[in-house]
């Protein structure tokens, strides 16, 4: 298992009661602890050939930018619906209670263009696999998803179907 996972820290009834909760802000909070996860994210884009790294709003911000400023990549912000002042095109996908709408700039993406998707954590996976389906629609081909964290038992890794999908660390 990773280093990064003592950084990590685990909140028990958190937003509800039997609800463990995986805190990543403890690993911003740390130096180290943040050096070392967009180290272990960016490891996982080795001999990955790709043309720019697509973050979700807002976690995904935290760890693709600055792997996008690593590889010395361009950074494509995927957003919540409302926020992008451009025309943008959009897919919208379930919540436990109600939906989400994710937005991309459109002329941010051209047709064939190949895309890593980066996130900080899969849990159901309905935001992956709407970015992966959103980037797709425009013609681009994603290559891969990475995230800093993936919670095993919601097999959410599952819903990502048509590329690999790969995690630095992985809660049961
Ligand atoms: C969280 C997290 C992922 C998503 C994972 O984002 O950062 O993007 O949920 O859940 P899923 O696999 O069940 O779709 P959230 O929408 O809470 O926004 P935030 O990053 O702004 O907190
Ligand atoms: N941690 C952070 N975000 C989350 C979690 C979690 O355990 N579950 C669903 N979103």
């Amino acid at each position: 298992m990773s280093k990064v996972e003592q950084y990590i820290t685990s909140i028990p009834d958190f937003p509800k009661e039997g609800i463990i909760f995986r805190d990543i802000t403890t690993v911003l909070g740390d130096a180290d602890g943040f050096h070392l996860a967009v180290d272990e994210m960016t490891a996982l884009l080795d001999g990955v050939e790709f043309d720019a790294i697509a973050g979700l709003e807002s976690r995904g911000f935290l760890f693709g930018a600055p792997m996008a400023y690593n590889l010395h990549k361009a950074f494509i912000p995927i957003r919540k619906q409302g926020k992008l002042p451009r025309a943008t095109s959009r897919m919208s996908y379930e919540l436990e209670y109600g939906m989400e709408t994710i937005e991309v700039h459109r002329d941010d993406i051209k047709p064939g263009m190949k895309i890593v998707v980066v996130d900080d954590l899969i849990a159901t996976g309905g935001t992956l696999e709407a970015a992966v389906h959103l980037l797709e629609q425009l013609g681009a081909k994603v290559v891969k998803v990475v995230c800093l964290l993936e919670l095993k038992g919601l097999h959410g890794r599952d819903r990502i179907t048509t590329c690999p999908a790969e995690t630095v660390v992985a809660y049961e």
